[in-house]
């Protein structure tokens, strides 16, 4: 079985290779094949190196290899991981820093970033679906990249891709809850409901009870990804609501104080989650190239992705093995939110088999979160169109949906600057 990932050179590829190795006896991988633009092959050649060390190591016989021609590398892939950044970390310094000029959130995903970040990034992964349409047409895409949910809709939408949506916070919110009882993770049932990043657990049963009073009712010094700092406010809230939030939630429920933070470390020496991820990295390939190193270092922890490769392993070994159990991914609506587009994607519980990813029926969206939900749905669907057809119109009123943006005069400025900062990765928007 062959399995590809395109994005290869990220520093989290370790992180995918020993879901490889943990998940061997039940995923009968052979082949692993990396895959990245030029401008990462001195990465992808030390992840590559790496890998093969990790796969030796652990005594397995799977071959691992790097190309830059991504057609080439995906021809017969059963799987494919996208885990992309157009631009790389300096595109994603931009995203940040911009919109803070105007007063406005950046965020890489939930903000305008994020919204930048979905305009570079349809268009790549459209053509990635072409490739796959001519040479592994019978593969399943498992889309990593952020703004997972909007670029899941987007291939959803426009091509013929088998594709499910991942993100790594409700898998660590489901450990986090565990943790919180005490219990094994795999004796709770926990449910989700919402968008990417913009979801709540609603119910964690466990032995067949709805604990999630009891969930909420345990503080945890620890917040659940590594790049959103614990806001015991929004604990607070939770429990008034009733619902474990996505950590995503303080970025428009605190909204103020999430500004003052950016705006503060953009400031500062440290600067924004960027810079400070580039520093990470610096250190992660620095150990990576380390010859003795055959197994993946602790460095690695300091991402926000972790338990990113648990996620997508299970999902691609639920596919391949039928298995039917239940998993949180990013699938197309068809009814479940009755006040969403059936084709738009959620993210929820879904069962998993070699059909792919079915929504649980009974999922309901608490009707405190359900306003928020539609306005960013709003959001998200003209910036799929936007990012499409290049245009300007419907990128300023995609705008004007973030509930992050509330300002026209700002709208209006941050899409020329950023339009400007970013051309040479958007060329649908031609000046
Ligand atoms: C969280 C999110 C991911 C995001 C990551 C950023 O884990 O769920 O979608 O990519 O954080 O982490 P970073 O280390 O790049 O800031």
């Amino acid at each position: 079985m062959k399995l590809v990932v395109i994005g290869g050179g990220s520093s989290y590829t370790p992180e995918l290779v020993e879901g490889v190795i943990l998940h061997s006896r039940t995923l009968p991988v052979t082949e692993i094949v990396l895959i990245d633009v030029p401008m990462g092959e001195k990465k992808i050649q030390i992840n590559t190196d790496f890998a093969k060390r990790m796969i030796a190591h652990a005594g397995l016989d799977i071959s691992v290899r790097y190309t830059l021609d991504r057609k080439e590398g995906l021809a017969g892939a059963a799987f494919v991981i996208t885990q992309l950044r157009v631009g790389g970390l300096g595109a994603r310094a931009k995203d940040e820093r911009i919109p803070l000029t105007y007063g406005v959130i950046g965020q890489e995903t939930t903000g305008p970033g994020g919204f930048f970040k979905a305009l570079r990034t349809i268009p790549v992964l459209l053509d990635i679906c072409k490739d796959m349409e001519e040479v592994c047409p019978d593969a399943w895409l498992i889309n990593f990249t952020n703004p997972a949910g909007i670029v899941t809709e987007a291939v959803l939408k426009h091509t013929g891709i088998k594709c499910i949506g991942l993100c790594n916070v409700s898998i660590n919110m489901w450990h986090d809850a565990a943790g919180r009882l005490g219990v094994p993770v795999e004796d709770m049932d926990c449910r989700f409901i919402g968008l990417n990043h913009l979801s709540v657990m609603n119910h964690a049963y466990c032995g067949g009870e709805d604990r999630i009073g009891d969930v909420l009712a345990v503080s945890n010094s620890e917040s659940v990804v590594k790049n959103i700092e614990k806001n015991d406010e929004m604990d607070i809230l939770a429990r008034e609501m009733g619902c474990m939030f996505s950590p995503y939630l303080q970025y428009f429920y605190s909204e103020k104080e999430m500004l003052r933070k950016e705006t503060k470390e953009a400031l500062s020496i440290e600067g924004t989650r960027a810079n400070q991820v580039k520093r990470v990295e610096a250190e992660l390939f620095k150990c990576y190239q380390n010859e003795s190193l055959k197994e993946k270092p602790e460095a690695l922890a300091k991402r926000g992705g972790a338990r990113y490769s648990e996620a997508a392993i299970k999902l691609i070994d639920s596919i391949y093995n039928d298995r039917k159990d239940v998993q949180v991914v990013d699938v197309q609506n068809h009814g479940t939110i009755p006040e969403l587009p059936d084709d738009c994607v959620i993210e929820m519980n879904c069962v998993i088999g070699k059909n792919g990813a079915e929504p649980l029926k009974d999922a309901e969206v608490p009707a405190e979160i359900l306003g928020l939900v539609v306005q960013v749905k709003a959001y998200e669907l003209l910036t799929i169109e936007a990012a499409i057809e290049g245009d300007r119109r419907k990128a300023l009123l995609a705008l004007m949906n973030n509930p992050l943006v509330h300002d026209v005069k700002d709208a209006r400025g941050i899409l020329e600057d950023m339009l400007e900062a970013h051309k040479e990765y958007l060329p649908r928007f031609g000046q």
